[in-house]
């Protein structure tokens, strides 16, 4: 069929209204670039607005002494070294001004007793290199990321940012050289098509926490972005990490924050022990979130799991004073209520690791431009940020409240740098038709699709595959069996089966798209997981228990293509700063 087109000429298309997106098309339209920003759902409705427990600044607010090295040795270490040093050192640099740009820009941060953001405790988050804990997450109650997310979308809508609402982005513009120059996506609501030209496409799409059964993320983190840079031949970072956080409440995956421990919560197993005194003496509670899942998924396997099938821990946080608990974290005592049947000031709530953060994603600089290969080349036209991107700065771990500053940090990153490359106003050469053809196939190949089938199955599938293939402990027996029999869920794409033809608010045919998406990156994760051969952060693997940094001080690049045959490749990390203000961490054992 052929699908008339609506044209719309932009400087920049950010794709994505989430924390990083917002934050991209507020500096962009604040620039003096004609910004339009596509989002699948309502910006304010983007997960963001699910973040909890706060954003990391080292503003020294309770005089504990914090400062940004500090931070930043914290993040290297929590990244288990495979974090980009020079990267690194930019988020941290920039973390305070970016948490009192928000604040100026009308943040309702929660206040200490002098007036000031209050500040609490997060895992990895210490003084000194781990001599004390720091209270470095700045706060707003435990709803920090609908806070930051609604902020920041006023300030785009007092900017001018033009939003298209409900659109879903289909594919990029590629041209023969490389080169984006814009995107298609399919208006929702009227079911139109639009092309969207743009000197620079900006990728915001969020995380592809759903190729898992049980994740703390919206049904919408399907990583669509990250599944376009597929599809246009470009390679994914690192996407082995997958972060399980500890404390998803059990069966439902809703997550409960780390601020919970930051407050003084702790876990137990069956015993009544607190069994984090044994994994990591020091932090206990509070080490990073990859060794206090693993240390759950050891309690369970070594029979002193919690609950009926012994499969669960338990948090508590009833020794809490009630004033704290309203005060400090009335939303997590709400969903606990709700989803768990507890009362979170009488009993304790049950939990368990749940898949919460994607590490890996589309490779760039910490300029924000999207890089190919392992040289770093930079593909024109093209940036990526938040949890869609690679930049690399959380490594194979990402610290608790280091996403919500990688969003401001990265999305104004993007604005300076498209201020300095793209020229207000400039023309948009021709494409030809072809480019746009060619994702319009592809469109109505899945709209017209008629096997037998349905999108919902196939999905649950993959998700089961996934959740038993590539768990917090891994092997190369239990990944290959995986990657087999996502192989045959492939092959399950081409007997899909959509039954809703039209064009609005067609759900049937938006949820195939995502499951193509999806399927992509379950794919390259399993892939990138059997390649890397070594124990490092959240890539657990019973087979190489030990980190190797001979092999493995190495980002994974890998390849897709329309068969789901995977190619894969190493990139070295940047074992080296941006300026002589920080000193290089030098390798080291990572203990809590
Ligand atoms: O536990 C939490 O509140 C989650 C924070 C984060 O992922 O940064």
């Amino acid at each position: 069929m052929t699908y008339s087109i609506i044209d719309h000429f932009f400087d920049v298309v950010v794709v994505g209204a989430g924390g990083a997106g917002l934050r991209a098309s507020l500096g962009m339209s604040a620039a003096g670039l004609k910004t339009a920003c596509l989002t699948k759902v309502f910006p304010t409705r983007s997960h963001t607005v699910a973040a909890q427990g706060g954003i990391s600044a080292a503003l020294n607010n309770t005089g504990d002494g914090d400062d940004w090295r500090h931070h930043f040795y914290d993040t290297v270490k929590g990244s288990d070294w495979l974090g980009d040093q020079d990267a690194i050192e930019y988020l941290c640099k920039n973390a305070v001004d970016a948490v009192i740009e928000l604040e100026h820009m009308g943040v309702p941060f929660s206040r200490d007793e002098n007036g000031n953001i209050y500040q609490r405790k997060f895992g990895g988050h210490t003084i000194d290199h781990g001599k004390s804990m720091a209270n470095r997450a700045c706060a707003a109650a435990d709803r920090t990321g609908h806070a930051i997310l609604h902020t920041l979308y006023q300030q785009c809508l007092a900017h001018n940012t033009e939003f298209f609402v409900e659109y879903f982005t289909l594919d990029l513009l590629m041209d023969d050289q490389g080169v984006c120059k814009g995107v298609i996506a399919w208006c929702l609501d009227d079911g139109t098509i639009h092309r969207f030209r743009a000197h620079m496409v900006v990728l915001a799409t969020g995380g592809h926490g759903r190729t898992f059964f049980t994740c703390t993320g919206a049904h919408t983190c399907t990583g669509d972005g990250n599944a376009m840079v597929l599809r246009a031949g470009l390679p994914l970072a690192d996407m082995e990490f997958i972060q399980f956080h500890p404390t998803g409440i059990y069966g439902a995956g809703c997550l409960i924050s780390e601020a919970v421990r930051g407050e003084g919560g702790y876990l137990t197993n069956s015993l009544g022990e607190r069994f984090m005194l044994k994994y990591a003496p020091n932090a206990k509670d509070l080490a990073s979130r990859d060794v206090v899942s693993r240390a759950i998924a050891i309690e369970v396997k070594e029979g002193r799991g919690c609950g009926p099938n012994k499969d669960i821990a338990m948090l508590h946080m009833e020794h809490l004073d009630p004033k704290i608990i309203a005060e400090r974290l009335p939303g997590i005592s709400e969903t606990a209520r709700v989803f768990a049947g507890v009362d979170t000031c009488k009993d304790p709530i049950p939990v368990q690791p749940t898949v919460h953060y994607n590490m890996g994603g589309i490779p760039t600089n910490y300029h924000a431009e999207v890089t190919k290969d392992s040289q770093e080349n930079v593909v024109q036209g093209l940036m990526a940020i938040g949890e869609a991107a690679c930049v690399s700065v959380h490594g194979a771990n990402r610290l608790g409240t280091n996403s919500l500053l990688d969003l401001v940090v990265f999305g104004r990153a993007a604005a300076l740098r498209a201020k300095e490359v793209v020229c207000p106003g400039s023309p948009h050469e021709q494409l030809p038709d072809s480019v746009t053809d060619k994702i319009l196939d592809r469109f109505d190949k899945t709209r017209h699709a008629s096997g037998k089938l349905l999108t919902g199955n196939i999905r649950l599938n993959m998700q089961q595959i996934m959740q038993n293939h590539c768990g917090v402990f891994r092997n190369q027996e239990i990944l290959d069996s995986g990657r087999e029999k996502l192989a045959e869920c492939a092959n399950a794409l081409d007997n899909l089966q959509i039954n809703d033809h039209s064009l609005i608010w067609n759900t049937d045919l938006v949820e195939a798209l995502e499951l193509q998406n999806l399927l992509a990156q379950a794919v390259v994760t399993v892939d990138s997981a059997r390649y890397r051969t070594e124990s490092r952060g959240g890539h657990a693997r019973e087979d190489f228990p030990d980190r190797d940094d001979q092999e493995w001080l190495a980002h994974t690049l890998v390849w897709c293509d329309e068969k789901f045959s995977t190619n894969l490749d190493k990139r070295p990390v940047h074992m080296y700063t941006l300026t002589d203000e920080v000193e290089l961490i030098t390798l080291q054992k990572r203990v809590y």
